[in-house]
């Protein structure tokens, strides 16, 4: 009797969590239709599909298949970029050694955010390979480098950009509280366990002292961007223009203190 009862709450707790599923579900489609990330011809932003071009409507197709897609998680459709090496972050003080080119998530965002590829390359449409028509973009179809709307062609050089690509595990928490007792920096580093969501670590391949990130992951472009959610400006996962300190103090602890 009791363990029915039980059963019946566990049941009633699913259907509910299935319900709030299914509406942010919805919601979710909803935040990416009103952001320069929705590409279809209903987009917001100035690069769009134009007007006619197939399919004008659909918005996740730009990067993301149900079928065939790049051996690249998740279900990934847009054609990854083919450039080899970027400029990267170099500092006196920084201790991991980034993947070049960056793996992982980051690679996603570079497949358009470098400039190589046309934004409407995809991998599989109605049966193959297609390049969806755009407008403003470049004689290559491609994400154009444009001082007026801020700087998204990051183009091969991501030396302005935060470190991507870098494991991040105990031993950097560790090795980086040490440079910052002696005064070498000025910020340590949280654990990796310790980190608030919804800043997050994401898998990569790359490793510090030979040891891979804590759980395989470390900091890419989606551990500070949600690509699909404009809520806070930039595609950023916190408000960063309000506090700024809620995105850097994730992960990084202020003047050396431990927390
Ligand atoms: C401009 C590119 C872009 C568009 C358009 C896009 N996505 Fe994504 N999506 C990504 C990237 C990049 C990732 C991997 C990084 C991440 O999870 O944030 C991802 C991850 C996902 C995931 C896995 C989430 C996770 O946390 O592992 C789902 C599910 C998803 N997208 C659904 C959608 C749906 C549904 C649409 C259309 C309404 C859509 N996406 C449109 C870029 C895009
Ligand atoms: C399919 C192509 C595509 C992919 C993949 C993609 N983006 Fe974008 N992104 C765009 C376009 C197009 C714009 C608008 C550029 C413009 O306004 O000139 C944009 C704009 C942005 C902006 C600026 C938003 C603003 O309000 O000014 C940010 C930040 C951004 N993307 C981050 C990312 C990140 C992070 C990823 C990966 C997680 C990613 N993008 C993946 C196409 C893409
Ligand atoms: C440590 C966090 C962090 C990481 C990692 C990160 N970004 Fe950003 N990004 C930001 C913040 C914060 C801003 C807003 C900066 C501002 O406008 O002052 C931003 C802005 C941007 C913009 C808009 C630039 C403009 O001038 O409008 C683009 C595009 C972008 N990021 C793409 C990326 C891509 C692609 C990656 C990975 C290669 C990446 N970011 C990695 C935090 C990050
Ligand atoms: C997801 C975690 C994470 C977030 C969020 C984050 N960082 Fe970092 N940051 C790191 C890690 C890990 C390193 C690598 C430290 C090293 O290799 O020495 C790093 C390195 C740096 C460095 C170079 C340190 C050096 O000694 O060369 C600077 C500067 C920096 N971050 C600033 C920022 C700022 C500013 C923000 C907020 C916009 C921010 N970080 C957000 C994890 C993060």
């Amino acid at each position: 009797m009791k363990v029915d009862r039980v059963k019946n709450r566990f049941k009633g707790l699913f259907v509910i969590a299935s319900v709030i599923l299914l509406l942010t579900g919805e919601i979710f489609a909803l935040d990416i239709t009103s952001t320069k990330h929705n590409l279809s011809v209903t987009g917001p932003g100035p690069i769009k599909a134009l007007p006619g071009a197939e399919p004008s409507r659909r918005i996740c197709v730009y990067c993301h298949t149900p079928h065939r897609a790049n051996p690249d998680t998740p279900l990934w459709n847009h054609t990854l970029s083919p450039r080899k090496t970027y400029i990267l972050p170099e500092s006196p003080t920084q201790l991991s050694k980034p993947s070049n080119p960056p793996d992982g998530d980051s690679r996603l965002c570079l497949s358009c955010h470098d400039g190589m590829v046309a934004i409407g390359s995809v991998v599989h449409m109605r049966g193959g390979p297609t390049t969806i028509s755009m407008q403003r973009v470049g004689p290559r179809q491609e994400m154009v480098p444009t001082t007026e709307r801020g700087l998204t062609n990051l183009a091969g050089d991501l030396s302005g950009t935060h470190l991507i690509s870098i494991a991040y595990n105990d031993d950097l928490k560790v090795d980086k509280d040490k440079q910052c007792q002696t005064g070498i920096v000025y910020f340590g580093l949280r654990y990796p366990s310790e980190i608030p969501p919804p800043v997050r670590l994401r898998p990569t391949d790359n490793t510090y002292n030979g040891k891979p990130g804590y759980k395989g992951l470390g900091v890419q472009c989606s551990s500070c961007h949600e690509p699909h959610d404009n809520g806070y400006g930039k595609f950023l996962l916190v408000d960063y223009f309000n506090n700024p300190e809620d995105l850097c103090l994730s992960c990084h602890t202020y003047n050396c203190s431990q927390q």
